[in-house]
């Protein structure tokens, strides 16, 4: 698709700012004063969905409330990554009949990924009634124009998007408000990965433009947000599709010029794209955080193939080596699945020694789920269920301990943290991390919220340090 294509034309974006009028306008007219609550589930690129939703809507003349129950407008926000979420969402959607019955009026949303498959679309079409409005992420950007269908016409509206997705630039968003922002730079993904939902609900890979992602990170930082996390599916082929030889690592360079002080980190990363330029990158520019998350998934070969992760565990190590070479101290993290259709136990045990080798910082370790409508769902998957679970409590034995390990280690040290929040603990009431994102629970005043401190760490344990201010 040509550029103009992908990118929404500014006209069309002011339309959907009229239709947000026409519904402010409508409850002018009735002298109401409506709420809405928006429930977001899944990732950080559906929380950054979701703080655009929350911005249309009071454009549209909504107050934000967090009781879906007396809501006049319920927005779920959903993710498709695993079954698990997809069955809290069918739960959540059966919850919302009572309210329903009670005010019928009450207009209910499903967006987000599960909004874009169109298995689910079906299922609620039929089962789910008291739904009103369903779209998938594609589709977003036209949030005030379906939701006016549905105030105009009283009839239920479903709209997918179009299926390679666009960017629409200029959504107004409501920020959490504090020290941490995401900025998402590009959206969808193209490597189909066979386990993976993604492609298919959020489309084709789509960068956004480096002057509008350079002038978001601008206005954040001189807004005061001091920890930006920049978001993609796979942020390593961020510019692929521009066509302009400008790459990832150009925008990082070019991001840390923006004066002032603060952390920049992104994900997710895909192995196949990591390159020692990007880490080279990396080690040189001051603002961005030593931190690296990179997706491993597997630690043998014949698996990672299956998966069509286009790398190897040898091609995996030896980019850790060099990263570490270039940022030493450099804190890692990965996600791993274990299960995965046809995996054997040594398979499995692969990925727990290939764990073992890397010392990752920490995991996100995950069973295999599968999705509907992707490759791996149609691979026999003869392994028992309580065997897997074994393997996954094998990996996450050998990961805790390491994490342990890892984390008695700073004890006695003094490391620089960001305090990001009040943690609800008497002793370390508040939260701080680390330039390598590690959790600190610190000692100390409210009033030091936003602060980068020198702390002292005291204590710790599998999932946190403890410290205080020095
Ligand atoms: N089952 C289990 N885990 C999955 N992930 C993605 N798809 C699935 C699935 N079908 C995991 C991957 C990915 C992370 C965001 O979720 O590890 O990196
Ligand atoms: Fe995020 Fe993927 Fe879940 Fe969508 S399916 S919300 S992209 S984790």
């Amino acid at each position: 698709m040509k550029r103009e294509e992908i990118v929404v034309p500014e006209e069309a974006i002011a339309r959907q700012r009229d239709f947000q009028q026409s519904i402010r306008s409508m409850f002018a007219a009735r002298e109401a004063h409506p709420t809405a609550c928006v429930e977001t589930y899944g990732c950080q690129q559906n929380v950054a969905d979701g703080q655009r939703i929350m911005g249309m809507l009071l454009a549209c003349g909504f107050t934000l409330t967090e009781e879906a129950g007396e809501a006049d407008l319920v927005v779920l926000n959903t993710c498709a990554i695993r079954e698990h979420a997809e069955q809290r969402v069918f739960g959540n959607l059966g919850i919302l009949t009572h309210s329903k019955r009670e005010n019928p009026e009450q207009v209910i949303v499903l967006c987000g990924c599960m909004a874009g498959e169109p298995r689910v679309a079906k299922r609620v079409k039929e089962s789910y009634r008291h739904v009103d409005l369903v779209f998938g992420p594609q589709a977003l950007w036209r949030f005030p124009e379906l939701l006016w269908q549905v105030y105009e016409t009283k009839k239920r509206v479903f709209d997918q998007g179009d299926s390679h997705g666009q960017i629409a630039e200029g959504l107004p968003v409501v920020r959490e408000r504090g020290v941490k922002a995401w900025v998402s730079i590009m959206y969808g993904c193209n490597n189909f990965c066979s386990y993976c939902i993604v492609p298919y609900v959020r489309g084709r890979e789509r960068s956004r433009d480096p002057a509008a992602v350079l002038a978001e990170v601008r206005e954040l930082v001189e807004a005061g947000y001091k920890d930006i996390t920049l978001l993609g599916q796979n942020v390593n082929s961020y510019g692929n599709d521009l066509d302009t030889g400008y790459h990832f690592p150009d925008l990082l360079e070019d991001i840390d010029k923006i004066p002032g002080d603060y952390w920049i980190r992104f994900i997710s990363s895909h192995p196949k794209d990591a390159t020692p330029r990007l880490f080279d990158v990396m080690a040189k520019c001051s603002h961005v955080a030593n931190q690296l998350h990179l997706p491993v998934q597997s630690g043998n070969n014949r698996v990672l193939e299956a998966m069509n992760r286009r790398y190897t565990k040898e091609t995996y190590l030896e980019l850790i080596r060099y990263a570490r070479s270039v940022m030493p101290g450099l804190v890692l993290t990965s996600d791993i699945i274990i299960g995965f259709p046809g995996e054997t136990e040594a398979e499995a045990m692969d990925t727990v020694a290939l764990v073992e080798e890397v010392g990752f910082d920490a995991l996100f370790t995950f069973l295999y789920s599968p999705r509907p409508g992707t490759k791996a769902a149609e691979l026999p998957d003869p392994a028992a269920r309580e065997d897997k679970q074994r393997w996954f409590d094998k990996l996450l034995e050998v990961q805790n301990d390491h994490s342990a390990k890892i984390h008695a280690g700073y004890v006695g040290k003094t490391v620089r943290a960001l305090v990001d929040g009040e943690s609800g603990d008497e002793e370390f009431p508040l939260s701080a991390r680390t330039e390598g994102n590690r959790l600190v629970r610190l000692k100390g005043d409210k009033a030091l919220v936003g602060r980068f401190l020198d702390v002292k760490i005291t204590g710790s344990n599998t999932w946190a340090l403890y410290g205080e201010p020095v």
